[in-house]
């Protein structure tokens, strides 16, 4: 086994919540090596672990996980005995625009790490004895709550609903990212149930915090906030989506990985529902706030525009499994994280600046063109 006790493959760790969870299982388990795999797509950022970077426990390989050749010699060289795999193409905006990539590299990157596993793990003293793959997915693949609680609490925050997405639930997305997001978890079962991997799945809500890619509704709303451009609401802002601080994924994450049950899935959400359009006003009043500006400043930026195609109305989930099992619960309020997250956004113009340019700036302005 070498020097470390476990060796866990950790996929997509560039990204948004994978750096955060790099980050978290680098720092609590010295005596784990931490292995990055991240093809670094646009929205793959090594920056967003320069902290970590130097770990004695932390490796970093650049590689695609369609590679299948190159994900059984990681297997192999690393001695990997569990995997907590995150990467995929994650922006439904983007979905739309070319399904391809996301059933390529959400759907057959998945099979290909299952396979890789597999293999490897098969022909293993002891077998499955040990390992572990935790397959990280999105509320999204349970399509669309009603909104048939229109009034929400006292500041605008939710319930919207009085149903709300529990682990037997019917999948039923409806965008492309959904659909190839529902099709890896039905591989990951498959795994489960055909060749016995010890699997586990998380569904989780909106993640919201620092490193995330300003193609995504918090990010990009405080950065054009910033630069006086206008804010794109898709459709009449009605939407609901529940809101967690990514640290709070990554500790749950951690959790499940070890303690969560074979086979089982589990949600996790931010009992936090917010409509889009309340959120934004929220957005607006903070970052006008830390930047020096009078209240209702920035308000005029919101634009109203077409919306997305096949929008889901609500997401939010029952996170009780996760609760009554494992004890887990959001540990950061609303408030606080939004705060905490503007302001991590107002202080990190150069790392904004660094991750908008580019393949991404050509892009983001195709997007806007023809609306
Ligand atoms: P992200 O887009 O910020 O990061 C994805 C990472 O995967 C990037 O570092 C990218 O370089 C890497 N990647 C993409 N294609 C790859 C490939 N073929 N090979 C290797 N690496 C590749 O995404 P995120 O928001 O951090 O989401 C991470 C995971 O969590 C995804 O599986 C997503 O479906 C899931 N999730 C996200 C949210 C959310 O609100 N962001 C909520 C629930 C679940
Ligand atoms: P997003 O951050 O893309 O996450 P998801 O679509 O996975 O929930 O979007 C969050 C919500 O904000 C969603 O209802 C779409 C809406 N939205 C806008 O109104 N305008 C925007 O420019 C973006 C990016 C999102």
């Amino acid at each position: 086994m070498g020097e470390f006790r476990r060796n866990i493959l950790v996929t997509g760790g560039a990204g948004f919540i994978g750096s955060h969870l790099v980050r978290l299982l680098v720092r609590k388990y010295p005596d784990y090596r931490i292995v990055n795999v991240d093809a670094l797509t646009y929205a793959g950022n090594l920056a967003n672990l320069s902290d970590v970077e130097n770990a004695p426990n932390y490796v970093f390989v650049k590689a695609d996980i369609c590679d299948f050749e190159k994900m059984c010699s990681l297997f192999e060289s690393y001695e990997v005995d569990g995997v907590i795999h995150l990467a995929a193409e994650s922006h439904v905006d983007r979905s739309i625009r070319d399904p391809f990539t996301f059933a390529r590299t959400n759907v057959m990157g998945t099979i290909s790490l299952l396979q890789a596993a597999r293999l490897r793990w098969e022909a293993a003293e002891g077998g499955y004895s040990g390992k572990r793959f935790h397959h990280v997915s999105t509320d999204e693949v349970y399509g669309a709550l009603e909104l048939d609680l229109p009034q929400g609490g006292p500041l605008g925050e939710g319930p919207y609903g009085t149903r709300f997405f529990t682990e037997g639930m019917k999948y039923d997305p409806h965008s492309p990212y959904s659909a190839a997001k529902a099709s890896s978890d039905h591989f990951v079962r498959a795994f489960h149930d055909t060749y016995g991997m010890p699997a586990v799945i998380t569904n989780c809500s909106n993640n919201y915090g620092p490193y995330q890619f300003p193609e995504k509704l918090i990010p990009l709303f405080i950065n054009n906030i910033r630069h006086g451009k206008s804010l794109p609401v898709y459709g009449k802002g009605e939407n609901v989506r529940d809101w967690l601080y990514v640290e709070d994924h990554a500790r749950a994450i951690d959790l499940v990985f070890h303690e969560g049950r074979t086979g089982e899935t589990y949600n996790i959400g931010g009992f936090n529902e917010w409509k889009n359009i309340d959120l934004i006003r929220v957005l607006v009043k903070v970052t006008d706030r830390i930047l020096g500006n009078p209240e209702g400043h920035s308000l005029g930026l919101i634009t109203f525009v077409t919306d997305r195609a096949g929008h889901d109305l609500r997401y939010a989930i029952d996170a009780s499994k996760i609760h009554e099992e494992l004890g887990w619960e959001p540990s950061l309020q609303f408030e606080e994280g939004i705060e905490r997250t503007v302001r991590w956004y107002l202080e990190n113009q150069e790392w904004l600046d660094g991750v908008t340019s580019g393949e991404y700036q050509n892009y983001y302005e195709s997007m806007y063109m023809d609306r």
